[in-house]
């Protein structure tokens, strides 16, 4: 896709083409390319329509029914904030008094368009110029044109006395390999320039990797990390006026990939843990209850605070699993009842699941080596009743909790 295909994807013959498109995407490629053709298409906006078409249908468990009418790049949809996300973050920035956002990078423009959603006036800045062609049109077919202008050029060069807030969400991947960067003096723009904002803006957001060094998070931020219906889907560090705690879970739920309604996120339910981050929990034996707290209160290194929350206790130091005598009804873990606590041997596992016949298992892990699917196997399960499987670790042995849902 260059900056011509989708100059002509906006035609009126453009916008036919996209329509006939989407009524073919989703199987097989050559036969719908040859549908299109035989409707009369130009090869070029044949191809330039079924891509489209395509980044669209998968875009829809990012962005909902509004994925129907977006421009998009298999990148820029890649490193694309899901609309839950961005519309809680946009609803925060609003809450915070942010009037007006520059987005440093905006990419495709997901979060540029929450904020304008929610009235806030965003200058988008985008060095790559498909990309950046790509968002300004993804604000008109969202009719937030107004709301959210694109400039395509170098964020670094961006006059920031212009605005209340700035949201910055550097490139994490290579541009043309795609493979992702772990070293943050590889994003672009570079960790310096970023987290050099909070020094220069009062309201600043950074969007980080969810598995970003504590050590790396600027004194006095306020570090954020957002999981989905259970899976973690990225962190953010919340600068200068908008740090309200040292360290926050938040759990979205419910279809985090629906989108929210027009207030700002307010549609879907979340829930949220907070705390300095760096308290310990305390030690004891397994007891008959385990919790698996969400990745994002693990990674927020919040678990002595749920710890607290559910009088509970770890069984190592160094483990996120959390045992506690009563099944507490929680959001920030998940709960099972330990019927078995047995010192890590296939033999005696075998043997105990053939008595009780369990045919079917779920396996978790924290603190093993073990690899699930290989213990799987090697477990050779018949019968017709179901167990989970916890494998961790026991004041440093390794130890499996053959466990059942409560209630
Ligand atoms: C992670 S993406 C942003 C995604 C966006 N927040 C969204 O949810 O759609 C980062 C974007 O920053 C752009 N970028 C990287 N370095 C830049 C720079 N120095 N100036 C402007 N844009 C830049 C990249 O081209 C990329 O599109």
């Amino acid at each position: 896709m260059d900056l011509d295909q989708l100059a002509a994807l906006r035609t009126p013959e453009g916008s036919a083409a996209l329509d006939a498109a989407a009524r073919v995407a989703g199987g097989d490629p050559l036969a719908a390319a040859a549908a299109l053709r035989s409707a009369g298409l130009p090869p070029a906006l044949a191809a330039a329509a079924l891509t489209q078409a395509e980044l669209r249908r998968r875009a829809v468990g990012k962005f909902g029914p509004a994925a129907a009418g977006m421009f998009l790049t298999r990148a820029g949809l890649e490193q694309a904030t899901r609309r839950p996300v961005a519309d809680r973050r946009a609803a925060r920035l609003r809450d915070a008094g942010v009037r007006t956002l520059a987005d440093l990078g905006c990419g495709l423009g997901a979060d540029a368009l929450a904020a304008a959603r929610v009235g806030i006036r965003v200058y988008g800045v985008e060095a790559d110029p498909l990309t950046a062609a790509m968002a300004a049109a993804n604000a008109e077919a969202a009719g937030l044109a107004e709301l959210f202008t694109v400039e395509c050029g170098d964020a670094t060069a961006f006059d920031v006395d212009r605005v209340d807030g700035v949201f910055c969400d550097p490139a994490r991947r290579r541009a043309g390999t795609g493979r992702r960067i772990f070293d943050p003096n590889a994003y672009s723009p570079p960790w310096d320039f970023v987290v050099g904002l909070a020094e220069r803006v009062p309201y600043t957001v950074v969007k980080v990797a969810p598995g970003i060094d504590h050590a790396l998070i600027p004194a006095g931020a306020e570090a954020e990390w957002v999981s989905a219906d259970g899976d973690l889907v990225e962190a953010a560090l919340w600068c200068g006026r908008l740090a309200a705690v040292p360290r926050r879970a938040t759990l979205l739920r419910g279809g985090a990939g629906r989108p929210a309604d027009a207030s700002g996120a307010a549609g879907i339910p979340f829930f949220q843990l907070s705390g300095s981050g760096d308290a310990e929990a305390a030690v004891g034996p397994t007891r008959r209850y385990v919790y698996d707290p969400d990745p994002a209160v693990v990674r927020a290194h919040l678990v002595a605070e749920l710890a607290d929350a559910l009088d509970a206790t770890l069984a190592d130091p160094s483990i996120a699993y959390l045992y506690g005598d009563a099944p507490a009804a929680t959001p920030f873990a998940r709960c099972l009842e330990v019927t078995d606590v047995l010192p890590f041997s296939l033999k005696r596992l075998r043997a105990l699941l053939r008595d009780r016949r369990v045919g079917r298992v779920e396996i978790l892990k924290r603190g093993s080596a073990l690899e699930p699917e290989k213990l799987r196997r090697d477990l050779r399960l018949a019968g017709d009743e179901a167990a989970s499987l916890v494998l961790t670790r026991v004041a440093g042995a390794p130890t499996v909790l053959v466990c059942r849902p409560v209630g």
